[in-house]
């Protein structure tokens, strides 16, 4: 099928994902049920609607979640959602819908974040806290190349060699100071709460997400919905095992994450072995039946070429679940954005992804992903693009051309233009050993 390459319109009105709700059904353009029915903590304690959210309302450090559902922040930020006025702390979701993507608000309004039916009487008068989205901290076992060290402990010595800035002086970054810190701050919500998605870092790999879990068993509370995104490497932490856990829970959904096929998918996320990963969503189908299982792709320019394959190997490990997806634009860094590829790369992108789609009737999905990368050429990152990657096949002594043979245009470099990359890294590792 020819798939003819067009720009799109800006703040396309429709969505085209059937699991999401038409944009701005009910209750005008900027509003987000995030804001009314769901608290984001981040790794490290900070508050906010939703982990795409720029800026905290406050810090579960220091005020209590009661207060922080309560704290004037977040009233104006709804009060400005009525009133249809887009609050800067949005952009991203936003930016994103203009350039005719799915963003996190649309998932959000479209009851897609397990949040359930949202009830108009309580919940815009007087919103009620209902899920939660929590990080315990940074503590992952790999280092994807679209992740960085904030969200993986396991970039950190990778960002030490590529000098970056601004690195914390610890790699590791927890929310709570304990196991029971974590159960004092969140005891009062785990009450009454509908549900929790956990994220992280990896949660399964943390102690205070399996602490939580049976501090809701205890009271009772299997009802409350789980919800994850996970790499699902690890289904144990120790003695820990996942599942005993999950079976008492009656509603689970996972988002295994994974961004590629194979090899691809062990380059894009290191330290990631695709059997183990294959092997653990076999054994999830089998153990954990009642699991709602999808795979959680981050869109980039990594596997935008590749998706097609990704989607079928996905499909030949996981027959039981006729694998479900879904897919995540990546919106920074700007130098991993789809939007970045050359005209005639995104024509080819997108000619593959539409006859893969129509093949795997995934038009309603893979759409909003063609129309935003057409959306914008910002083929000036492709330098950006090629120096990072470069830079940090070097460190890991990886070989991205040769994994993903499609990229191989965008990474060749002429002699001068080597010299001028290691120029650059020599003299920011020199200006950094100085500034220390
Ligand atoms: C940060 S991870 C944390 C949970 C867990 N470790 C995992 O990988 O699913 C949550 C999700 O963010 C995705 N992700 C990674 N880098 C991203 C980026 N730059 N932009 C958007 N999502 C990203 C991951 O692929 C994953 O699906
Ligand atoms: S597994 Fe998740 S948290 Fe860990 S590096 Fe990858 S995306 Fe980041």
């Amino acid at each position: 099928m020819e798939y003819a390459v067009q720009p799109v319109e800006a703040a396309a009105g429709e969505l085209r994902d059937p699991n999401v709700a038409p944009r701005n059904a009910g209750y005008g353009k900027a509003f987000c049920r995030a804001a009314f029915d769901s608290l984001h903590v981040a790794i490290g304690g900070s508050a906010k609607p939703c982990c795409e959210f720029k800026g905290e309302i406050g810090s579960l450090k220091e005020t209590s979640l009661e207060e922080l559902w309560h704290s004037e922040s977040l009233k104006d930020l709804r009060a400005k959602m009525l009133r249809g006025e887009r609050d800067a702390g949005c952009r991203k979701c936003y930016d994103a819908e203009d350039a005719g993507g799915v963003s996190l608000r649309d998932r959000y309004n479209a009851g897609d974040k397990l949040n359930g039916d949202f009830d108009e009487q309580t919940n815009l008068a007087d919103p009620v806290l209902r899920t939660l989205d929590i990080r315990f901290s940074n503590l992952c076992n790999l280092s994807c190349r679209t992740c960085g060290p904030d969200a993986s402990t396991k970039w950190y010595a990778d960002a030490k060699r590529l000098n970056w800035w601004k690195l914390d002086t610890h790699a590791l970054n927890e929310t709570f100071t304990s196991k029971s810190a974590a159960l004092e701050a969140l005891g009062p919500a785990l009450e009454t709460i509908e549900g929790i998605y956990f994220a992280g870092g990896e949660p399964l790999l943390h102690e205070g997400h399996y602490a939580v879990l049976q501090d809701l068993i205890d009271r009772g509370r299997t009802d409350v919905r789980l919800n994850y995104n996970s790499n699902l490497t690890e289904l144990r932490l120790g003695k820990l095992n996942v599942l005993p856990f999950w079976s008492k829970f009656r509603s689970i959904s996972i988002g295994a994450s994974i961004d590629g096929h194979q090899r691809q998918g062990e380059l894009i996320r290191e330290g990631l072995s695709w059997d183990k990963f294959a092997a653990n969503v076999a054994t999830l189908r089998q153990q954990c039946p009642h699991a709602d299982i999808y795979f959680a792709i981050t869109v980039s320019i990594f596997n935008i070429l590749s998706l097609p394959l990704l989607c079928q190997h996905l499909r030949a490990i996981d027959p039981a679940g006729s694998a479900q997806f879904r897919f995540n634009l990546l919106l920074e860094p700007d130098h991993y954005n789809i939007q970045l590829l050359p005209g005639y790369m995104k024509a080819d992108a997108a000619r593959r992804l539409a006859s893969f789609a129509e093949e795997f009737a995934l038009q309603a999905q893979i759409r909003p992903v063609i129309d935003y990368m057409m959306f914008e050429d910002r083929s000036d990152q492709i330098e950006r693009f090629r120096s990072n990657t470069l830079r940090l096949d070097e460190v890991r002594n990886q070989n991205t051309a040769k994994i993903i043979p499609e990229l191989a245009p965008l990474l060749r470099e002429s002699p001068p233009r080597k010299l001028k990359r290691l120029a650059k890294w020599r003299l920011r590792a020199l200006a950094q050993a100085l500034s220390r």
